[in-house]
């Protein structure tokens, strides 16, 4: 539901299972279960690599993409909604344009729920997704400097990452417009958890030299009531490839995308952009979302591996 809820022991722990997916992605784990995919909001990465996720495992997948197919488009509520598809899946992935829908959902049903989104909230599942690829490219979790620039105030991946990086003495960089700063509560949560973070609103080759991640987001324009707010702010904050001579050698640029104009094609062709494979280790990390949540141990996934090599 929520990064918050996981120790540093369990953050390893599925970074450990991620691993495992990603030496065999193939495997018998989940045959005869169902995976529901709800989603309420668009989505491309997300949804396919839970479905994907779930067809490497074995387990079937119902859902949908778009609400408007569905009898909610008549009026059915969100609780009849959940609890009519527990009638039919083992486990229901749900993204939701509203904060605390997934929660909710959780509440009126014993089917696990996994929180694939809620509006400005929370995006766990990219959390685990970007802690493998950080933990990857830097060989650490610890003692990082992590940069995130852009629309830190509607972003729920940034909100999530802060969360999950409590346990790993970061530095962080918060580079926003004003418009777009960290909301308060992240920043009393650093706060009250220790976390150091220093605010910018210059983004240049030297204000980005000293970082280790480099975490670019999209402006959210989904999330504005003033579009004209929108429209100033929306293309306030684009990388290009000239400002990463001064970066860091080992220096990694992640990116949840999808992008708009925040990265220009040019840093595609830099090896310290990471953004693309960032979104193949998705399917890792859900591999081990959906095996965790359904019951199924680290154990029995070295188990699986070990024995199949044997045969
Ligand atoms: N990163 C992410 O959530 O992408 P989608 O919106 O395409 O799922």
């Amino acid at each position: 539901m929520t990064i918050a809820e996981y120790s540093k022991e369990k953050i390893l722990y599925m970074l450990e299972l991620a691993k495992e997916f990603e030496a065999k992605p193939n495997r018998h784990l989940l045959d005869g279960k169902v995976v529901a995919t709800l989603f309420f909001e668009p989505s491309t990465r997300t949804r396919l690599s839970f479905e994907t996720a779930a067809n490497r495992l074995g387990a079937r997948v119902i859902g949908f993409s778009d609400p408007k197919a569905t009898s909610s488009s008549k009026g059915e509520t969100l609780k009849d909604t959940v609890k009519m598809v527990s009638n039919y899946a083992d486990i229901i992935v749900m993204r939701h344009y509203l904060e605390g829908a997934p929660r909710y959902a959780s509440e009126v049903t014993s089917v696990p729920i996994v929180n694939a989104g809620d509006g400005s909230n929370q995006h766990p599942s990219q959390t685990m997704l970007d802690l493998y690829s950080i933990y990857k490219t830097q060989g650490t979790l610890d003692g990082l400097n992590i940069f995130l620039v852009g629309d830190l105030k509607y972003g729920r991946t940034v909100h999530s990452l802060l969360m999950a990086m409590r346990h790993f003495n970061p530095t962080f960089h918060f580079i926003a417009p004003e418009e777009l700063r960290m909301p308060e509560e992240y920043k009393i949560y650093c706060r009250q958890q220790g976390i150091r973070y220093v605010e910018h609103s210059e983004f240049s080759e030297e204000s980005i030299a000293g970082a280790d991640i480099l975490y670019m987001t999209r402006v959210q324009r989904e999330r504005f009531t003033d579009l004209m707010e929108y429209e100033r702010v929306k293309n306030v904050y684009i990388l290009r490839a000239k400002m990463l001579e001064k970066t860091r050698p080992n220096m990694r640029i992640l990116h949840p995308l999808p992008r708009v104009n925040e990265i220009a094609y040019d840093v595609d062709e830099s090896p310290k952009a990471y953004y693309f494979q960032q979104a193949r280790n998705g399917l890792y990390a859900r591999e081990a979302i959906l095996c965790d949540v359904l019951g199924i141990s680290l154990d029995e996934v070295r188990r699986d591996r070990v024995e199949a090599q044997g045969k």
